[in-house]
């Protein structure tokens, strides 16, 4: 194919990023969880290729790779070494399509992103999602955006090895301009919430590295399987702490290990939130609503204990200045990012002191964007 028309057949899609405002680490759980897709954005360009090869140009790395879509199973490159790390999101996903009998064509693929790489606003389900829609694009497949998000998450799981929920790869393709996503993650259920126009979503990234987050994630998955197992003599219906309220979770865990019972409660509970959140989100109560995030942090930090010294002060920073509603780590923690709701008219001063107090008091440089809900995956 010559240049001028690969470059007329080219495509793109946007791929947002994405903050959860409250539901942290349920959705291993089947708990509701309370996403946004911010508008912190994923570009990808792409084009037909007549051979069966994805290349990928993955810019801001200045790196790229061929390989070829008969063998993704072995995850090499059209050489035979190991595919890099950046390529496996896109591989996984096509290798997970394949799985489901969707046929992937060829493509040529340059993309760019101003999604903070490993700061937990889900830079790689924004990859997964944008390549879920490619391939579909140019697959001509007749499938609903939730099989994307199954698939996309399959590819997360089984290709990339990460033992990740459903909620990013949901966030950033079903996101949609001004609203919260409330996601029931047994059932699949969801809702747009509506955001109050007065209030401002603020994301501070502590860019402190999360090098624990893949072992202590699944440490954790693996507690809330043991108190499960536990409870199960009690209540011998449950699959998961999903089906646990927060009651007989007090009456019966007593026995648990400690740590267990820590984590336990912290799911259950969180779980609450949830559902009492997206009430007052509903009448507008954004006061309420940022007491729960506060909450949820203290949760997160004493009996989750993912939290960090640095995610806690950019919290308690964040609390003392005027106009902020709630505060709390976003994501897995362990590092990462933070997420403020904070009233409008507040916003510059709160970016500005922020930074300037975090520094003072730890000596490091954190990054504040002021984000916006924003559309899920899309072509333009
Ligand atoms: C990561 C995972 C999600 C979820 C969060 C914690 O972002 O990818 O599935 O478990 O951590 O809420």
């Amino acid at each position: 194919m010559s240049s001028s028309e690969n470059k007329s057949a080219s495509q793109t899609i946007l791929s947002p990023g994405r903050v959860n405002l409250l539901g942290e680490h349920v959705d291993y759980n089947d708990g509701p969880v309370l996403p946004v897709a911010i508008d912190l954005t994923l570009t990808l360009e792409f084009s037909p290729l007549e051979q069966n090869l994805i290349t990928l140009h993955a810019l801001d790395l200045g790196q790229s790779t061929i390989f070829s879509l008969d063998n993704l199973e072995n995850k090499t490159d059209l050489e035979g070494k190991p595919l890099p790390h950046f390529a496996r999101y896109p591989a996984g996903v096509a290798w997970a399509c394949q799985k489901a009998g969707l046929p992937v064509r060829g493509l040529e693929a340059s993309y760019t992103s101003n999604i903070p790489i490993g700061s937990g606003l889900s830079s790689s389900a924004a990859v997964e999602v944008a390549f879920a829609q490619a391939f579909k694009a140019l697959g001509g497949w007749e499938v609903d955006r939730m099989t994307l998000v199954k698939l996309t998450k399959k590819a997360e799981n089984e290709y990339v090895g990460v033992n990740s929920g459903i909620m990013d790869q949901f966030a950033v393709m079903f996101g949609q301009k001004d609203h919260a996503l409330y996601l029931d993650t047994a059932t699949l259920d969801w809702e747009a919430v509506p955001l109050s126009e007065d209030v401002a979503i603020i994301v501070a990234d502590s860019r402190e590295p999360r090098e624990l987050a893949g072992s202590a994630y699944n440490d954790r998955r693996a507690a809330c399987e043991a108190a499960v197992e536990h409870l199960r003599q009690y209540l011998p219906g449950i699959t998961s702490l999903r089906d646990v309220f927060p009651a007989p979770y007090e009456k019966y865990s007593g026995n648990l290990p400690e740590r267990i019972r820590m984590r336990g409660q912290h799911i259950v509970d969180e779980i609450a939130r949830v559902e009492e959140s997206v009430k007052l989100l509903k009448v507008g109560d954004i006061a309420g609503f940022g007491k729960l995030m506060i909450q949820g942090h203290e949760s997160l930090r004493d009996l989750y204990e993912v939290s960090t010294p640095e995610l806690n002060a950019l919290v308690e920073i964040a609390l003392q200045q005027p106009g902020c509603y709630g505060a709390r780590l976003t994501g897995a923690g362990f590092g990462g990012c933070t997420v403020n709701l904070v009233r409008n008219e507040e916003a510059g001063a709160f970016l500005r002191h922020v930074k300037a107090q975090y520094h003072q008091r730890t000596g490091k440089s954190a990054s504040l964007y002021h984000c916006h809900a924003t559309d899920g995956a899309h072509l333009i």
